[in-house]
């Protein structure tokens, strides 16, 4: 096997699949995929968000939110509510539907084993962690035992101290998906999210983006909002991995298509 673009051996069948917001929630088709590449003998790795479930939660709960420069402050109510949105409700609920489909999925957060590290990134966002270190062991254990590793968006703090309060942080889930695929590394990243890939100027797909490309998009602004930490993380995995896409998770067997090759999108790198 070719050595991945910084060198590293790629696991073998590993591919990172970052499932988006929008394919979460109801019965999602992905998970099926999931598990029928679970059973062709690839080694799927997901990392999943659920802020939209996070903000339902906090209003059925009361706690107001406060927003600085458009993102969301987590002060220490609202991690709570974070943790145990994402690392139970949503976490549990995809682990049980790919039980159900018949695959073998454990799920854990970035803070399970000590699989993620950050530092806090605006002391003004409160507990908004950048993910700076990944120790990749636990899921090593888990893909030698045979599971699909589901994972949730939370991090240890690196600057931890015994006895310190508050030293888990919330982080975004495009980055920590292309840090743990880089850390395996993992033979390919794949986002699915709710576009057909990354759209150009005029709006049409482009199906491949050199890495100048791709970091002239976000130069330019013609690459916004969520699809900015999904470029970044793609060009923050090239060191590792082979390639990054970015798919539509909502067009029936995405995930199948793309690693039989037929599915359209974009390619990074
Ligand atoms: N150049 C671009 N091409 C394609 N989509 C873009 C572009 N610039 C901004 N976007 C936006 O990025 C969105 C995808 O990111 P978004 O964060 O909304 O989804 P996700 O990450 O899949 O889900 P979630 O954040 O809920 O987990 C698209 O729906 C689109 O509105
Ligand atoms: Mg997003």
């Amino acid at each position: 096997m070719n050595a991945g673009k910084g060198g590293r051996k790629p696991l073998a069948g590993t591919i990172v699949v970052k499932l988006g917001g929008s394919t979460l929630g109801s019965h999602d088709p992905t998970l099926d995929d999931l598990v029928e590449l679970q059973r062709r003998g690839l080694r799927p790795v997901v990392i999943h968000g659920g802020a939209n479930v996070v903000t339902d939660w906090l209003k059925r709960l009361g706690i107001p939110t406060r927003f600085v420069k458009g993102l969301r402050v987590t002060d220490a109510e609202t991690l709570r509510v974070v943790i145990a949105i994402l690392a139970g409700l949503v976490n549990k609920e995809l682990v049980a539907a790919i039980e159900a489909a018949g695959g073998r999925a454990v799920g854990l957060c970035g803070i399970d084993g000590g699989l993620l590290e950050a530092s806090v990134k605006d002391s003004d966002m409160g507990y908004v962690g950048e993910v700076s270190k990944v120790n990749p062991a636990p899921l090593l254990a888990l893909l030698e035992a045979g599971f699909i590793p589901v994972i949730a968006p939370l991090s240890l703090e690196a600057s931890r101290q015994p006895g310190d309060n508050g030293y888990v942080l919330n982080v975004n889930g495009d980055t920590a998906a292309g840090m743990i695929a880089a850390a395996l590394p993992a033979e390919k990243l794949i986002f699915l999210t709710d576009v057909a890939g990354i759209l150009g100027a005029s709006g049409g797909l482009m199906s491949h983006l050199s890495c100048a490309q791709a970091r002239g998009l976000l130069d330019s602004g013609v690459a916004s909002g969520g699809m900015i930490p999904k470029i970044e993380a793609c060009l923050a995995a090239m060191d590792g991995v082979r390639a990054a896409r970015i798919i539509d998770g909502t067009s029936p067997h995405a995930l199948i298509r793309e690693v039989e090759g037929s599915m359209v999108g974009t390619t990074i790198g």
